[in-house]
């Protein structure tokens, strides 16, 4: 019998965390009696002593959080479990703290809600504990594997479109070529779609190669024969010429991908002459308040999953495909990544544009 059940986000946070946790608590609660547990900042709420996990209620939800960018139970992107870094700098493997964090709250079930490299820890995890597991896929990056939507992306791809919105008109007003790096790891969904909604010239996305050349062709042809200004979007994922990527370096060590937008505006404004300004967007493609559809798609998934837990459907991933909900076994979707192919039906779109997307 099912009566007790937790709950973790994990990895980078994004809009309609707060809507999925409210989801499985409501139904939880309504359609089951059962109670929920979220676990606070991932996994790391199992290792605290005491444990640091709250009982979530209706009453959790009384206010506007369904409504907020963020996870309310926070959440951990820079640990994994196996090898997982102390105070002290030393490196450890802390997976048995976490099984027995999750065996002393007596939970029956566990839900975890994260992207494609926290559902691997979390299958690893959840195999070596015996945890009875149901994943939900939440990253910006939307590259979790048979997956359409993972929630979060919707809202970046929104953010991302909204931006572009925004530099069209200074562009215009300076007659310069506007550059928009995005986030979205080593796929290029973010790009080519707010790219496309937003009326990009040039879209750059990891799984295409450019060339600088034909870049600057594009830039000259455009402003040529149609307009004074040009808006670009790279992804962050892209590589230099040399092909290695773009990092930035945080004082705690930490690397991440980024700086791809102005190695490309030197090198264009270096060839064309073209005046050209960069905007990171950064994390804004997280935090933002979440759209209409990754509340839905968030609402949706949260059910499916307190469903799936009923009828004792474990250690499968909830999955949006071909306009419905289904299922699908973890060990199929963890550790790989959906990235772009270059028979996307919107690479053909974006070619019938006249966008320059790459070498193909
Ligand atoms: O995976 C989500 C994501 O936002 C990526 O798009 C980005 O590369 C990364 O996380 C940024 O991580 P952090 O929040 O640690 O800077």
């Amino acid at each position: 019998m099912i009566k007790k059940i937790g709950i973790l986000t994990s990895g980078g946070d994004c809009g309609g965390l707060n809507a999925v946790i409210r989801s499985v608590t409501l139904t939880a609660i309504n359609k089951y009696g059962w109670k929920v547990y979220g676990i606070k900042d991932g996994t790391e709420g199992l290792i605290r002593d005491p444990i640091d996990a709250i009982e979530l209620n209706l009453k959790s939800f009384e206010s506007n959080l369904m409504r907020l960018g963020g996870t309310f139970l926070g959440s951990n992107n820079s640990g994994n479990p196996f090898n997982y870094m102390q105070k002290n700098g030393k490196r450890i493997d802390v997976s048995d703290k976490i099984i027995n964090g999750f065996n002393k709250l007596n939970l029956d079930s566990l839900i975890g809600i994260g992207g494609d490299g926290s559902m691997k820890i979390l299958q690893k995890l959840t195999k070596k504990g015996n945890i009875n597991f149901v994943g939900i896929p939440k990253t910006i990056d939307n590259d979790v594997m048979f997956n359409e939507f993972s929630i979060g992306y919707d809202t970046a791809v929104n953010v991302a479109t909204n931006a572009l919105d925004m530099l069209q008109p200074t562009a215009a007003s300076h007659k310069r070529a506007m550059i928009l790096e995005v986030m979205g790891r080593d796929a290029g969904h973010i790009a080519l779609n707010a790219g496309i909604a937003g009326g990009a010239d040039i879209i750059l996305i990891p799984e295409i190669k450019y060339s600088l050349k034909s870049i600057a062709k594009h830039i000259e042809k455009i402003k040529l024969k149609e307009r004074s200004h040009i808006l670009i979007v790279i992804a962050e994922a892209v590589r230099k010429e040399d092909g290695s990527k773009a990092y930035v370096k945080y004082l705690n060590g930490q690397v991440r991908l980024g700086g791809i937008g102005n190695y490309i505006s030197d090198r264009v404004s270096n060839m064309t002459k073209v005046e050209t300004r960069v905007t990171v967007l950064g994390h804004l493609q997280r935090g933002a308040q979440p759209s209409h559809k990754d509340r839905l798609i968030a609402s949706a998934f949260g059910v499916y999953a307190v469903d799936m837990i009923a009828q004792k459907k474990f250690n499968r991933i909830v999955v949006w495909q071909n306009r419905k909900i289904t299922d699908i076994d973890i060990d199929k979707v963890a550790g790989k990544s959906k990235t772009i192919d270059i028979k996307d039906p919107l690479i053909k779109v974006a070619k019938a544009l006249d966008i320059y997307v790459g070498e193909i």
